[in-house]
């Protein structure tokens, strides 16, 4: 070969490469062979070793790192990199798209709704076609020259990619961020942990601090990635909207977000939000929340921007689930079992669209294990329903003005002494008739997942126990609507209510019955298999210790505690109170579907219960029910007055039941 040849040789293998690294990196889409690529690669390094007049920062050989620099060169940039206002809640998203609309006199605007990804901002320059610096956002108007370390990330392209439809602009910044996988950011900390190094506290801060080495062969090491999102100058080509933008960045090569979606309107906004949402989990790198952006550029020229922020665009977040607040107090909850918990008082923090102000500590060891004191500035975080929680203190805001906590010797509520056994972290009341022992005792019986009384909340037990009324769960089923009506803000209406309420739990599956009961160490499921097991609550309260035991899943304590629960005379008493007062428990689990496949239809009125109560039941254990006797109707329940139903059931020999029949048949002994 001549040296022109050599010299298109050299030419032809270098955008080969780059080629398959736009297939590989940007595309995930590869079509040769790893072995192939290696070939190509050393044949390109063979000749450039041999013909190191051909030599060019901008070749693929060039990206595994260079020597270290001395340090970073600033760089201006040519039109400063603005950062973005936030919208935190759905209504701020819609004053942006009046607030827009107005500014340019339009009642339709397009928007371009794409990820935000938690990573750096940088900014690429492309001279003719070429890479020729990549730069930090900094302060927003310099940063730092960071050009061999971007030339390390593989999915951004060394040269633009020609094809015959996107012309090459003279002058081409793009704008984009650096990030980190998460499986990435994994890896790279489990190898730190085994080499000893400090580990990176999130796949932002590993993905600043790889892209911020002086030495570009550390960078090389790191799994960076890029998404291209903005422009800065391009002078050369002429483009309309930020959607075509996008476009031309895709053909150009760069790597552009998949999540990204052109709305004709709010709804459609928030519909591609949502979504986002919801598949967050499953994205493998993280974000933390959307960026709505005007599609017409012509319009963003128009809207401008105010102080550091472009009045075209807004950050769209997720909810945060964690926030910095002060704790102002710490006091101490005696819950059902007689455990003292200590609780947080905050100063109210808005976590995600809702106002916290305490935040469980757990118990004396957490407290000492955070070193948490009163006065503290601390993060707390609170996830779906669960209560929200202390996670760190913010040390470096210490004052030295902040106090201890000292947890209590005695019980908060009713002043008794409280022990901690041996092994536990708790501290307990050890006076059973504590009133917020008895409290909690009734507002766990009364809770949705137990017996769910509707509307017996935390404010109607604590004037019921106060009172005296209330001492132990079976009084409820004693209640007289006039009781009720004699407490505070309790209307006519709302005490009867209440008794319904109270009525209507009086048949609950064995298993919620169970539960209900709050038996130490007895929580749903436990309360669960004690119902596969025992054919009834009495076979249950004769049980011994080493035949619970045989149950899988129950260890000593359980069945010590259960037994316990039932040789106690007082709890035996409240049992039997509960079943004179006509409480019945149904012996059949709740998932069982043992109706399923039948169809019932009332008719006339019930005496014990409503229709609409009496057609829940059965669909809860999987049938269905009709307004209108037909072929596929199973049963015909007759009440009282039953009308034209039950002729039509005579006529067409459909078996009709009366009450008491369809009591059996929901309690599972079919007639
Ligand atoms: S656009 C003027 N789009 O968020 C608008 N930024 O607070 C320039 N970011 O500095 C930014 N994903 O680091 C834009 N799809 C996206 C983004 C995004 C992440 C970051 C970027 C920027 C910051 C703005």
């Amino acid at each position: 070969m001549d040296k022109t040849e050599i010299k298109e040789r050299i030419e032809r293998l270098r955008a080969e490469i780059e080629y398959h690294n736009y297939r590989y990196y940007v595309l995930d889409d590869p079509v040769i062979s790893d072995s192939e690529y290696d070939r190509l690669m050393r044949e390109l390094e063979s000749l450039e070793t041999e013909h190191p007049e051909f030599l060019s920062p901008n070749s693929p050989t060039q990206r595994v790192g260079a020597k270290p620099l001395e340090e970073f060169s600033t760089v201006t940039h040519t039109i400063p990199m603005l950062s973005l206002a936030n919208a935190m809640s759905a209504q701020e998203v819609v004053d942006f798209d009046k607030r827009v609309k107005k500014l340019l006199g339009v009642s339709q605007i397009d928007y371009v709704i794409e990820v935000k990804i938690d990573g750096l901002a940088v900014e690429l320059v492309y001279i003719n076609g070429e890479f020729t610096l990549g730069s930090t956002r900094g302060d927003g108007f310099t940063g730092e020259d960071i050009t061999q370390n971007l030339k390390t990330i593989r999915s951004i392209p060394m040269r633009l990619l020609e094809t015959d439809k996107v012309p090459i602009p003279e002058r081409l910044e793009v704008r984009g961020e650096i990030y980190m996988g998460r499986k990435e950011f994994e890896e790279l900390n489990r190898k730190r942990e085994v080499t000893g190094e400090p580990v990176f506290a999130n796949p932002r801060n590993a993905a600043s601090g790889s892209v911020r080495q002086l030495d570009s062969r550390i960078t090389a090491s790191r799994k960076l990635n890029i998404f291209c999102y903005a422009m800065g100058q391009i002078t050369g080509v002429e483009i309309a909207t930020h959607i075509e933008f996008l476009e031309y960045l895709r053909k150009w090569g760069f790597r552009v977000n998949p999540y990204t979606r052109l709305c004709h309107s709010l709804e459609e906004i928030f519909e591609h939000y949502n979504y986002i949402k919801s598949i967050r989990d499953e994205i493998p790198y993280e974000i933390d929340g959307t960026v709505i952006k005007v599609n017409r550029l012509d319009y963003q020229a128009m809207l401008g921007q105010v102080s550091r922020s472009p009045r075209w665009a807004i950050a769209y977040k997720f909810e945060s689930h964690e926030e910095e607040t002060v704790i102002k107090d710490i006091i101490v909850g005696v819950g059902r079992t007689g455990a003292l918990t200590p609780v947080a008082v905050l100063e109210p923090v808005n976590i995600g669209g809702v106002v916290v102000e305490r935040a469980t500590l757990h118990n004396e060891d957490e407290i000492k294990r955070k070193d948490i004191m009163i006065g503290d500035h601390v993060i707390v975080t609170r996830a779906g329903d669960v209560i929200p929680e202390v996670v760190r203190v913010l040390n470096e805001k210490r004052t030295g003005s902040e106090m201890p906590f000292v947890m209590p010797d005695t019980c908060p509520v009713c002043g008794e002494h409280v022990v901690r056994p041996e092994g536990e972290a708790i501290r307990r009341c050890v006076n059973i008739n504590c009133p917020a022992q008895i409290k909690g005792r009734i507002i766990h019986f009364a809770s949705k997942r137990a017996m769910d009384i509707d509307g017996l909340g935390e404010k109607l037990v604590d004037q019921l126990v106060d009172r005296g009324i209330v001492s132990q769960v079976s009084d409820l089923y004693y209640l007289t609507k006039e009781q009720l009506a004699g407490l505070e803000r309790m209307a006519d209406k709302s005490a009867q209510n209440i008794i319904d309420a109270i009525e209507n739990s009086k048949r609950r599956p064995f298993n919620r019955f169970i539960y209900a009961l709050g038996i130490r160490h007895v929580g749903e499921h436990i309360s669960g298999l004690l119902a596969e097991h025992y054919k009834d609550i009495e076979s249950l309260m004769e049980a011994k210790e080493d035949e619970l035991m045989n149950i899988p899943e129950i260890g000593p304590e359980v069945a010590n505690s259960i037994v316990l629960f039932f040789q106690d005379e007082k709890n035996r008493k409240t049992m039997e109170k509960m079943i004179d007062a006509g409480v019945e428990i149904e012996y059949v689990r709740e998932g069982d579907r043992p109706l399923e496949g039948t169809v019932f239809v009332f008719t006339g009125a019930l005496k014990t219960m409503t229709r609409d109560d009496a057609k829940k039941m059965v669909e809860s254990l999987g049938a269905k029910t009709s307004n209108s006797v037909g072929k596929k109707v199973n049963f015909v329940v007759a009440g009282e007055e039953a009308g034209s139903k039950l002729d039509k059931a005579r006529q067409m020999g459909i078996k009709i039941i009366d009450e008491d029949e369809f009591l059996q048949i929901i309690r599972g002994r079919r007639p």
